[in-house]
C-alpha cells in the first residue's frame, strides 16, 4: 500500500483529484466552490484546475512575484496557483509544484499541458523533504497545506533551505485565532497554530520580516491568514584577519559537534593562517554583517604535481545551519578555485555528517571511498568518506 492509500488525508485528496478530473464537483456541503472564490477571473484556465482549487486564500496575490522568478508551491494540488504564478514570472521564470498525492500531481500535469505553459513542473513528494537544491528558488508559496503538516518545523526548515538569500515567502493558511464559538466551516484544521506559534516557528527556521495576519474568521476559533517572510541576505566575501574570532568560534562549535573534524581544539590564528591558502578563504555574513560561516582551501602537498589539488573545509554557525549557507560558501569556493586553475578539490567527511555529505555531493563531489578507522577522535577510531570534485574546465 502506498503512502497516499494509508494516509486518510491524502486518500481524500486523491479522491478529490479523481472527481475533478471526471468533471465532478469538488464543493462544500452547500454546493459552493472551495478555493476558487478567493480569486478574480479564472475563465481562461483549465476547468479541472479551477474545480479542484481547495485553498483558503490566493498566495499569488500575497507573494511578490516578478518576471524571471523561480517559484515553489508547497502542496500544489491541481496546480491553480502554479499556473497563475507561471504567467506572472513569464518565460524567463519557472514554477515548481510539489504535492504528496500522486493523483493530484497527475491532474496538475494535465492542467499544465492544457494551459500550454512550458515553464512549470509538478513534483511528487512531501513538503518536509523538498526534492530541490539548496538556495534554488526565489519565492515559496503555499495555499492551505502547512496546516496539515504534523512536523511544521521540518517544513519551515525546508522552505528556508531551498530559498535563495533574499527570497520571499507568501502563504495562505488556516490559523487558530480568537475564541469565536461558531461551528468550524472546515474539518482539516486540527493542526492549526496561533499567530505567535506560526511567527516563532518561521523565525526559528531563520526567516526574517515575518508577518502573520489573520483575515476572515471561519468558525471554531479558526481564521484564514496571510503569512509573509523573507530569507535574510547572506553575502560571501573574502576572509579578513579581523574575522578570526568569529571564524574560530564557528570552528569550535564544529569541534564540539564531534562530527566535523579530528581536531580537538581550534588552532591559533598564526597556525591556521600558515596552513590555509591565502587567496582561498571566504566568510558568509548575515544581513547585519555578522560572520555565520566560513570556507577555506589548504594545500594537500608541496610537490609540484599536486599544485592544482586542494582540500576544503566548510563550517556554518549551528544557529544558521540548514539554510543553504554551506552550499553558498562551497559554490563560491569552487568557482574561485576553478578560476585560479585548481583541478581537484578533495575532502574527508565523517559518515555521520550526513548534512555535509549532501552539500558536497550536490556541489558535484563524488565519493571516492570509505577510509576505515583512519584516525582516532577522543580515543575512538573513526571512518571518513573521501570525496573529490574534478573541475570540468580542464
Ligand atoms: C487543501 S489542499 C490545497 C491544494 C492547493 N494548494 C490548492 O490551493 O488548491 C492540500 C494539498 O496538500 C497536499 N498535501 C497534504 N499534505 C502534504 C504533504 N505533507 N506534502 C505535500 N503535499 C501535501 C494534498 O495532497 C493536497 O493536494
Amino acid at each position: 500500500m502506498n503512502a497516499e492509500r494509508s494516509d486518510p488525508t491524502l486518500a481524500r485528496y486523491a479522491d478529490a483529484a479523481r472527481r475533478a478530473g471526471d468533471d465532478g464537483c469538488v464543493c462544500a456541503a452547500d454546493g459552493s466552490p472551495f478555493g476558487s472564490r478567493h480569486y478574480g477571473e479564472l475563465d481562461d484556465l483549465p476547468a479541472a484546475a479551477v474545480r479542484v482549487s481547495l485553498g483558503c486564500g490566493n498566495p499569488t496575490a500575497v507573494a511578490d512575484l516578478h518576471e524571471g522568478d523561480t517559484v515553489l508551491d508547497l502542496g500544489s494540488g491541481g496546480g491553480l496557483d502554479v499556473l497563475l504564478s507561471a504567467r506572472r514570472v513569464g518565460s524567463t521564470g519557472f514554477v515548481y509544484g510539489l504535492d504528496a498525492t500522486a493523483e493530484m500531481v497527475e491532474l496538475a500535469r494535465r492542467n499544465g499541458k492544457e494551459a500550454g505553459l512550458g515553464n512549470v513542473e509538478f513534483l511528487h513528494g512531501t513538503i518536509d523533504r523538498v526534492p530541490l537544491d539548496d538556495a534554488s528558488v526565489d519565492v515559496v508559496i503555499s495555499n492551505c497545506v502547512i496546516v496539515l503538516a504534523t512536523d511544521k518545523d521540518a517544513v519551515f526548515a525546508e522552505m528556508t533551505r531551498v530559498l535563495r538569500p533574499g527570497g520571499r515567502v507568501g502563504i495562505s493558511d488556516i490559523i487558530r485565532h480568537g475564541d469565536d464559538e461558531d461551528a468550524p466551516t472546515v474539518d482539516c484544521a486540527a493542526g492549526a497554530i496561533t499567530v505567535a506559534g506560526y511567527s516563532a516557528m518561521l523565525r526559528r527556521a531563520g526567516l526574517t520580516d515575518v508577518s502573520v495576519q489573520p483575515t476572515d474568521a471561519i468558525g471554531g476559533g479558526l481564521h484564514n491568514a496571510i503569512i509573509r517572510a523573507t530569507k535574510a541576505v547572506v553575502a560571501v566575501r573574502a576572509m579578513e584577519p579581523g574575522d578570526w574570532p568569529a571564524v574560530r568560534t564557528i570552528y569550535e562549535a564544529g569541534i564540539a559537534s564531534g562530527n566535523a573534524t579530528f581536531e580537538a581544539t581550534a588552532p591559533a590564528w598564526d597556525d591556521w593562517d600558515r596552513s590555509h591558502l591565502a587567496d582561498h578563504r571566504l566568510v558568509a555574513t548575515d544581513a547585519v554583517g555578522r560572520v555565520v560561516g566560513w570556507a577555506a582551501l589548504s594545500p594537500v602537498s608541496d610537490r609540484c604535481a599536486y599544485v592544482g589539488v586542494a582540500e576544503n573545509s566548510v563550517y556554518v554557525d549551528p544557529a544558521h545551519q540548514r539554510r543553504g549557507i554551506g552550499s553558498l560558501l562551497l559554490q563560491a569556493l569552487i568557482t574561485q578555485a576553478e578560476d585560479a586553475g585548481f583541478w581537484t578539490i578533495q575532502t574527508g567527511i565523517f559518515p555521520e555528517n550526513i548534512a555535509s555529505l549532501t552539500v558536497h555531493q550536490r556541489a558535484g563531489f563524488r565519493v571516492v571511498g570509505r577510509r576505515e578507522r583512519i584516525g582516532q577522535l577522543a580515543g575512538v577510531w573513526r571512518d571518513t568518506i573521501f570525496l573529490e570534485r574534478r573541475s570540468h574546465r580542464l
